[in-house]
């Protein structure tokens, strides 16, 4: 059997670099208390093993008000200005693993604020990374995410500038329908494209990879939506298209009759998975 791991399998480099500041904490650790501002990742084995090693979840403003004291490390997808206003008002350690990229954008949109720019932001006003970003905004923000909210937006005032920005991993077609719509009003705007190219071209890999092979397997949370959005494209190309989170979900009677495999994984999807579900697939077929 013929195995093509996809090279942008597993963490992307914003992630990668979160889940490895936590286990530096965790090895550096003198009495202080480890936290992490969310999950670290979407991935249940990674979490578990973290909580094993001490490492607690906290989830809203409320979780942080209520600890004394320990170490805070932020996620990849970031947080908004006021909770870094929080810790350092109660005086709790942070470490700060932000994607640089959506540092950036943390960055432009409180610059644009202060001079009075109205701020979109195209994506999905519920995602924490939208969250975070839109605390850095002053009072004039708005989150879109569908055409129809795009044909809906208006600003007060018609002199002010609009400056647009993007979730990371907002989809790129989608997010220049929405510019489109919005630059018609007549508006003064800058567009800032910051959707990250990790995504992008993860997708595009795996999309090459199952149009040539018998079957495909895509590894990654259940819950992660960028693994499900992987799986839906894959499977657009290759019919047998499998979704598991480790080993164990592996039916191998599906692989039986193929003689060529497709391996790719969500960003969240942590290097050791990936390798044992390949090594799986070489040594038994
Ligand atoms: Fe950063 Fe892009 Fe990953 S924004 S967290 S490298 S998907």
């Amino acid at each position: 059997m013929r195995i093509e791991l996809a090279k942008t399998a597993g963490f992307c480099f914003g992630v990668k670099r979160a889940v490895e500041k936590v286990y530096e904490q965790v090895r550096g650790r003198q009495d202080s208390k480890i936290y992490t501002y969310g999950p670290i990742i979407h991935n249940e084995e990674v979490i578990r093993d973290l909580q094993k090693q001490g490492v607690e979840v906290i989830h809203s403003e409320e979780d942080l008000e209520k600890i004394g004291q320990g170490v805070v490390v932020i996620r990849s997808h970031g947080v908004s200005r006021r909770i870094y206003d929080l810790l350092e008002k109660k005086n709790i350690a942070c470490i700060d693993a932000t994607c640089p990229f959506v540092k950036k954008i943390h960055r432009i949109v409180a610059d644009e604020s202060e001079k009075g720019s109205h701020i979109v932001i195209i994506g999905n006003s519920i995602h924490p990374e939208v969250e975070g970003i839109r605390g850095w905004a002053k009072d004039r923000v708005s989150v879109i995410q569908s055409a129809e909210e795009a044909n809906r937006f208006r600003i007060e005032d018609e002199g002010r500038k609009v400056c647009i920005v993007a979730q990371t991993t907002f989809n790129y077609n989608k997010f220049k329908e929405l510019v489109e719509i919005i630059d018609k009003k007549g508006y003064d705007i800058i567009v800032l494209n910051t959707i990250c190219n990790a995504t992008k071209e993860r997708q595009e890999e795996a999309r090459r990879i199952a149009g040539r092979v018998e079957a495909m397997v895509v590894i990654g949370d259940r819950r992660s939506s960028n693994t499900q959005k992987l799986f839906e494209i894959c499977k657009n190309e290759c019919l047998n298209t499998y979704y598991i989170q480790t080993l164990d979900d592996l039916d191998v009677n599906q692989l039986r009759s193929v003689e060529t495999v497709g391996i790719t994984a969500g960003a969240s999807t942590p290097n050791i998975i990936i390798e044992e579900v390949q090594n799986y697939v070489r040594i038994n077929f």
